[in-house]
This record gives structure tokens, sequence and C-alpha cells, in this order.
């Protein structure tokens, strides 16, 4: 049990925490200052999207002027068309590492990225006006919150089924996860760390070739990598919803009407297409010919944050949950279920292919409260707490030992603080 004392103490070591990871400066080549937290001084020097919502929600909690400003600079890189890279490369960068080139648009210093993440902004500008009620920030917020979800909508649906599509497991956000391993032609359960950087480097370096400036026409047409994710998807409805509510606090009620629609037609689309009847479950959709996946994964669980999920489908997914032989370890929530041949609890360096991360427990434990289960999301919460607790804000953590693993110092694990 988590006293209130180290609830406290938690609070207290996120916010140094923070700040400590703020790095700001003036670039040069946008000609503007910036300032944001990175997600890891040693391992993670760049703005990453959804590391940057995870900073914002929970510096909500204790650095408003802060959280408030984190977004702000993410989203002063937005394109005229809305896009926002997954990776900003602020600052002096006389070059970048070769993957950044094979992520970016043709160019010298590119200044972001040319993929996306899971859409996390619009809940997380949402958390950040909640906290507080700053109209001067909403009125500042939106119009890059219409565009960037216009974005998605307008250019990774193809099929216009209301899901949207991602090109690469990087804009996954759950890197090296098993769930794709079979489009990448990976065919060993524990795959060489070589064999498996070469196969995603690859694919960027085909989509630059494909397009120099990754147009998208031809990259999805191409359909090597389109994968109709189901954890991003469930973010993106749950964005919608919440975009919809920051317009009708804008006064902008026609449009929040419109996203709240198509915050449905997502929901329903997961829920039809992406459940698997004979598990319960809901795996990702591979191609045009939206083949379902069948690696058990984290992402299985997701459809627990919609808010349409019928209570017998949330039954479903809580029995996977809470099984030992799955999802429930001694530290849960582990990314890949143990029964997977994939699992590989301790692996470092290898991201997303079995150890618990803070931000998935932060999801999932939301989505219980949700959908009733009280109790459950506490034990989430409570053991996420200890872990930060007993290990510190590590990147990720041994689902069978507790062990903390990965990045020291690392940003969103911070989450914890909006758990208890
Ligand atoms: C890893 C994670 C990704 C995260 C990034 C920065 O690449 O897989 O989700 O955004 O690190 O923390």
């Amino acid at each position: 049990m988590v006293s209130a004392s180290d609830a406290a103490l938690l609070q207290a070591r996120a916010l140094a925490l923070l700040r400590r990871n703020v790095h700001q400066g003036h670039d040069p080549y946008l000609g503007r200052l910036y300032a944001y937290v990175c997600p890891s001084r040693r391992r993670y020097h760049w703005q990453w999207f959804w590391d940057s919502c995870f900073h914002a929600i929970a510096l909500s909690r204790l650095d408003l002027d802060l959280a408030q400003r984190e977004l702000l600079n993410l989203v002063s890189v937005q394109e005229s068309d809305g896009f926002i890279g997954h990776v900003t490369h602020w600052g002096r960068r006389p070059i970048l590492p070769i993957w950044g080139y094979l992520q970016s648009r043709l160019g010298l210093r590119p200044h972001h990225t040319a993929l996306v993440q899971p859409p996390v902004l619009a809940y997380a500008a949402w958390r950040v006006f909640q906290a507080g009620e700053d109209t001067a920030f909403l009125k500042e917020i939106i119009p890059h919150l219409n565009l960037y979800y216009r974005w998605l909508a307008e250019h990774r649906d193809p099929d216009g089924d209301g899901l949207v599509s991602i090109i690469t497991p990087y804009e996954s956000g759950l890197d090296h996860s098993p769930a794709y391993d079979a489009m990448l032609h990976i065919r060993r359960v524990r795959p060489s760390r070589v064999i498996t950087e070469l196969r995603l480097r690859w694919l960027d370096a085909w989509h630059l070739v494909l397009s120099p400036n990754y147009n998208l026409d031809r990259i999805l047409a191409w359909d090597r990598f389109v994968v109709e994710d189901v954890l991003f998807n469930c973010i993106y409805a749950e964005g919608l919803w919440r975009l919809g509510e920051l317009d009708r606090a804008a006064g902008q009620h026609e449009q929040a009407g419109r996203w709240e629609d198509l915050a449905q037609r997502v929901e329903a689309a997961i829920l039809s297409k992406c459940h698997d009847p004979a598990t319960g479950l809901y795996f990702n959709l591979e191609g045009r010919a939206e083949r379902r996946q069948r690696v058990l994964t984290v992402t299985a669980l997701f459809p627990l944050i919609l808010k349409t999920l019928p209570r017998a489908r949330a039954e479903e997914i809580v029995r996977h949950l809470t099984d030992a032989n799955e999802f429930w370890l001694p530290y849960p929530v582990p990314s890949v279920a143990r029964s997977d041949p994939s699992f590989d609890p301790a692996r470092t360096r290898f991201l997303w292919r079995g150890p618990t991360w803070l931000n998935t427990n932060w999801f999932l434990m939301r989505g219980l409260r949700l959908h009733g289960y009280a109790e459950l999301a506490q034990t989430i919460a409570q053991g996420s707490a200890e872990l930060v607790l007993r290990e510190g804000f590590r990147e990720y953590f041994n689902p069978l030992t507790g062990q903390g693993l990965g990045a020291r110092g690392f940003g969103w694990s911070t989450l914890v603080v909006d758990m208890l």
C-alpha cells in the first residue's frame, strides 16, 4: 500500500525529474527559442511526440505553466497542412544519426521526422486545460489540434473506414513489438537485435526511395506495411472525444459535433473489425486485405479505454488481463502476454517484447475505472507506484521480478503521479 507520504515523495521526485529533463535554447535553423522535456537526458535527446503529451499530463498536476509550454512547443513546428513529426530535432544539429534521415523528408537538417506517433495530443491538451481552465491556452492550442486531427483523418485513412493506418512499427510507439514481426519477415521468436534493426531501417529506406518527400499516397498504395493498429486507433478515438469537448469549450459546436461523430465511427470500427470472437481480444489489421494479427500483446487490451465498449466486451478483456498465464504477472501489465512464444521479460535495448511500461499501465488503469473495475484499477496504480518507489523512474520493468530496466530518469514514468 502506497502511503500519503510516499505519494508526496513521488510527486516531488517526478517534478524534479521533469524539470531536470528540460532542454532549452535557440534553434538557429528555425530562428526561434525552444524548451521541452526530453524523455531521458542520456538516451533520448529530442522532443518525442507522445512522450511530450505524457510529460504534459504529469505536469498538469505538478507545474501547470511548464505543462502548457510543453504542448505549445510541440505544436509550434506544425506544418501548414496540420502534420507534426514523431520526433522534433531542436537546436544545433550539424548532422543527424542515419535513421533521422531515413525517417524524414530529404534535406540536410530536417527539423522533424515524417512519421507520427499515437495521438495522445488532444487528451493531453484537455487535461492541461481542465487543470487551469486557462482560456488563453485553449485559444492558442485549439487551431493546432483541429488541424492535426484533420490531417490524420484525411491522410491516414485510405479505405475511409474511420481507422487510421501506420506505416512503420515506430509509429505505433511500440518499436520492436512482436506484433509486427511477420510483416517484417522476422521469423525467430527471439530475433537478433541486428536483424530487427536492419528490417526496420530497410522499411524506412524503402519509403524514402519510393518518395523522397514521404508522399503518403505512394507509400500507402505500395501496401508493404500499412497497419490499422488497435492501440493507435483507441488513443485516436479517445482524443477525438476530448477534442470535441475542447471545441465546445471554445464555442465551436459544429466542429465539436463532427469530431464526436468521427469518434463514434472509429470506436464502432474497432469493435467490429478488430474484435476476435474466438478470444474476445482485439488485433491489428494488416494491409488492404485487413488480415487480423494474432500476437498477444498489451495492444489487444486497449479497447478498454473506449467509451462505447459494451459491458460484456469489457468482461472479455478483463478475463485476459487477470489471467496469470497471460497478463497477470507479479508486476503487471507486461507488453507481451506470458503465453506468447515471443514473451521476453528482461531483454534490454529491445523494446516492447515483454517488460511492463507505465504509460500502458496508465491507459489500462483509466480504462478499468471507466468501465467500473475500480479495484483492479487501484491494484495496477499501486503496483506501478511501488515499482517506481523501489526502482526509480526507469523506462520499463521486468514483469516477473520488478527489476527496473532501460533508461534512467525516464520522463513518462512520472505518469504514476496521475495514477494515485
Ligand atoms: C522508444 C519508444 C517510443 C518512445 C521513444 C522515446 O523509441 O518505443 O515509444 O517514444 O523511445 O521515449
